[in-house]
């Protein structure tokens, strides 16, 4: 792969987990959190996947089918990731090696070992100048577009209802300041060639989220911007596209842009999810960590980055081994890039409003006084997070006397308020009445301890107290 280089080095700016009461007044709407929050292990993610969720978002990891009996590998990837995105065997040449004969069986290895693992999987990729197979190759118009279009809605069509968000087209844009596309045997059966991937994708499987993914688009520049007008082209005009991916592959000559959070920030504003999707950093220690650990936080400050996948599991599992750019060394013990991520993860659980957030000053308060509840079952107490037009809520969910394994919180919206994210448990629905359960991860809790979760919406929040029961 060809690299341009990238815009120097910056610090995006955290969005620290919200700890304490606030005392809002914004726009002429006071708002009195009605309880006081506190940071507590028991919502801190032990495992990236967790601290993931912790935010409603993923943490995926690429996977080699013929790994998948290496128990090293496979205890790192259960353990620590909850997507997984196949780094090579959904691709064109190994799925339809001769024309319109197909072959999924080492991506369906990775597919059901996902599944029986309670991971998602990324698809990766459907039409792609690269790795297609020779007879592809050699292709080209009207035989091409209808092949093409063929294998995507077959391999779509194969792993309908399974598949979390397709890479429906790979790296279509020329590197450099032209903002061109690249020169394929695809492009040159036409520029619609990519609206016709992603409307046969759509039509196969319309359940998964169809991405468009590149690299060397992580920060803004010629190639972003014209991938960006792309995006805002497809909407205006109904092309089916709900993501854009961020392949993330960072070096010294090729390092974390300065504005890459601005950056993806700008692309969800056009209404799409944002994924980082190939991540790799070269490098070591401390100076690999804090790269990795800005990466996490620029993503957790984005509303609509919904997840992050690297490029492997240890260093020696990379398509660049020799840059050792993973979380793992080739031991698969941690590194300073594993912890840094773990902790950006957890410091950061909480979405940014999408709407413009308050900017008075927090009040700090003091710690809780109240002792915690006697008795069975939990307690739901709200924190709101009011601003014009927008709000978060925290609902900390405390055990009783017992310890409890799974917990329900039933809370009355206001009218008029809809919840456009949750992280941390399952909402039942958007507006009203609204049922909260937990996750797998967070539902038991040991007597007068407790958990968070939280959601985001539009309109004026609930504060107060929840319902909260023991399921
Ligand atoms: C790479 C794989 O990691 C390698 O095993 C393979 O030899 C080449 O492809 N961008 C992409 C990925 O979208 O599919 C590439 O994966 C890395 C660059």
């Amino acid at each position: 792969m060809d690299k341009v280089l990238a815009r120097g080095s910056g610090n995006p700016a955290a969005r620290p987990r919200a700890r304490t009461a606030l005392t809002l007044a914004v726009a002429g709407v006071a708002v009195v959190a009605a309880t006081v929050t506190v940071a507590s292990s028991a919502s801190a993610g032990t495992t990236l996947g967790s601290a993931a969720a912790e935010s409603g978002r993923y943490f995926g990891t690429a996977v080699a089918a013929y790994k998948l009996s290496d128990s090293t590998y496979v205890g790192i990837l259960n353990r620590e990731f909850n997507m997984v995105t196949p780094e090579n065997e959904m691709k064109w040449d190994a799925t339809e090696p001769s024309q319109n004969q197909f072959n999924y069986t080492n991506a369906d290895r990775i597919v059901s070992h996902a599944q029986a693992n309670g991971m998602r999987v990324r698809g990766h990729a459907l039409a792609w100048h690269s790795q297609q197979p020779g007879w592809a190759q050699s292709l080209s118009g009207a035989a091409l577009r209808s092949a093409m279009t063929n294998h995507v809605t077959q391999v779509a069509t194969h792993y309908k209802g399974k598949i979390y968000a397709w890479d429906v087209v790979n790296e279509a844009f020329a590197d450099g300041g032209t903002g061109a596309r690249r020169d394929s045997n695809l492009q040159r059966t036409g520029d619609d060639w990519i609206e016709v991937a992603f409307r046969a994708a759509r039509t196969a499987d319309p359940g998964a989220k169809l991405c468009y993914n590149d690299y060397n688009t992580d920060g803004q520049n010629a190639k972003s911007n014209a991938v960006y007008a792309m995006v805002q082209d497809f909407k205006a005009r109904g092309v089916p596209i709900d993501c854009v991916g961020f392949q993330s592959h960072f070096n010294s000559a090729s390092p974390v842009p300065s504005d890459y959070q601005a950056n993806l920030q700008r692309f969800a504003n056009l209404g799409v999810d944002v994924q980082i999707t190939e991540l790799d950093i070269e490098g070591s220690g401390t100076t690999q960590a804090d790269n990795y650990g800005r990466v996490v936080r620029a993503c957790l400050a984005v509303s609509r980055c919904t997840g992050i996948t690297v490029w492997g599991i240890r260093d020696s599992d990379s398509w660049r081994a020799s840059g050792t750019p993973l979380l793992f060394d080739g031991s698969g013990n941690k590194k300073p890039a594993y912890t840094s991520v773990l902790n950006a993860l957890n410091g950061g659980g909480t979405p940014p409003p999408t709407t413009a957030p308050p900017t008075t000053t927090p009040a700090t308060t003091a710690p809780p006084t109240t002792p915690p509840p006697s008795g069975n079952g939990c307690t739901g107490s709200l924190t709101l997070n009011q601003w014009q037009g927008g709000f978060v809520t925290y609902v900390r969910v405390t055990a009783g006397a017992n310890p409890i394994n799974g917990w329900n919180v039933v809370l009355t919206l206001p009218g008029g308020a809809t919840i456009t994210n949750t992280w941390s448990a399952q909402p039942s629905g958007t507006t009203g009445t609204v049922n909260f359960r937990n996750l797998d991860y967070n539902g038991s809790i040991a007597p007068g301890q407790s958990t968070e979760f939280g959601f985001q919406g539009t309109g004026v929040g609930p504060s107060g107290t929840a319902t909260c029961s023991v399921r």
